[in-house]
């Protein structure tokens, strides 16, 4: 049984307006899911309904066990105190309360330690110095930290973020997605509304709504294939120009534009990232030679035949791409 199941969701609001219609899906325990999708498709509807602050009109939502529809009003508030946390693009702190303040509201369970959480929340996110501080003295990043803080302060274990970098310059952007990445790395769900594909693709799994309906389910989309494949020319290039295997990421003037990108190119074992340094790996080498000489298949990088290596006969100054050819693509690049 999938951690969050959805079946036949339906959203009506009048006669006529479908914001959901008949949707469907399952997510994992531990899955970091983005929901992306043009504007009034329905994406803060589904998320609104799976915190339980809005309710389906059909349809059934089960999340880690709870039947969302048989929960009366106490037991939904009980539901979302303790097992969800939010993150809203607009923040939604109160202005007169200070970020300690703000987090402490959201403690579920008061108890004499409360304050000493809330603070250790707030360090967590980086704010340990800015306490006491009004969400009008704090900067933009700095108040979505404070909700990141929050949102965590009960433990939950399915954390919603509607557009949460959506009024974030780019700096504190990198900042909360770097939050986002450790949280999902300590095993929390994660279901995250963005229309930003750069932050999209740091999830695991995007799906696109259309009209209220499930419009595309992808790992990988044809479009960042092309975008993969690209990248990996232009390292390959980098260390044909500089002759050296390993590389700052600096030296790639395509990395910064498209670090999320990299990010996902490293889970598949296609580079290796450590710290500032870059590397193609004994599965992403080949690939790259592959692209440049014009003979990859276009169906990305789980297609490459294992054998590949033996047939190149071309010596090239590929870091480890001997290895590929005994060993699996996966197998081969875990290290
Ligand atoms: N409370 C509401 N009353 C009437 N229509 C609504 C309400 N909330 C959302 N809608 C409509 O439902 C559709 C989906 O909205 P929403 O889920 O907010 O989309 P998104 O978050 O993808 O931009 C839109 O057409 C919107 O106008
Ligand atoms: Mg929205």
């Amino acid at each position: 049984m999938a951690f969050i199941e959805i079946d036949g969701l339906t959203k009506k609001y009048g006669e006529a307006v479908y914001a959901l219609r008949s949707f469907s899906l399952e997510v994992e325990k531990g899955e970091w899911l983005a929901v992306m999708g043009p504007s009034g498709s329905g994406k803060s509807t589904l998320l609104n309904i799976l915190g339980c602050l809005d309710s389906p009109t059909e349809g059934r939502v089960v999340i880690g066990g709870e039947k969302l529809a048989r929960l009366g009003p106490a037991d939904l508030a009980r539901f979302r105190a303790e097992k969800v946390g939010f993150i809203f693009q607009q923040f939604h702190l109160v202005p007169y309360l200070t970020a300690l303040e703000n987090v402490m509201l959201a403690q579920y369970f008061h108890s004499l330690a409360e304050e000493q959480e809330a603070a250790e929340a707030l360090r967590r996110v980086g704010l340990g110095e800015r306490l006491h501080h009004l969400p009008s003295q704090l900067s933009g990043g700095e108040q979505q930290r404070v909700c990141v803080a929050r949102a965590l302060i009960n433990q939950p274990n399915l954390i919603l973020a509607d557009e949460p970098t959506g009024n974030l310059d780019e700096m504190n952007e990198t900042i909360v997605m770097g939050l986002f990445t450790e949280l999902h790395r300590e095993g929390h769900t994660i279901v995250m509304v963005t229309h930003d594909p750069e932050i999209g693709r740091m999830a695991e799994r995007r799906i696109e709504l259309h009209h209220g309906r499930l419009a595309d389910i992808s790992v990988f989309p044809a479009r960042e294939e092309e975008l993969i494949d690209n990248l990996l020319k232009a390292v390959w290039h980098v260390q044909e120009d500089t002759g050296k295997t390993v590389l700052t990421v600096e030296a790639v003037p395509e990395f910064a534009p498209n670090r999320a990108t990299f990010l996902l190119m490293a889970q598949e074992e296609l580079i290796r990232l450590d710290g500032g340094s870059l590397a193609l790996t004994a599965h992403g080498g080949p690939r790259a030679r592959e692209i440049i000489r014009g003979t990859a298949s276009p169906r990305g990088s789980s297609s490459i035949p294992l054998a590949w290596n033996l047939t190149c006969s071309t010596p090239t100054p590929a870091a480890s791409s001997t290895r590929s050819a005994r060993k699996s693509p996966k197998s081969s690049a875990s290290s």
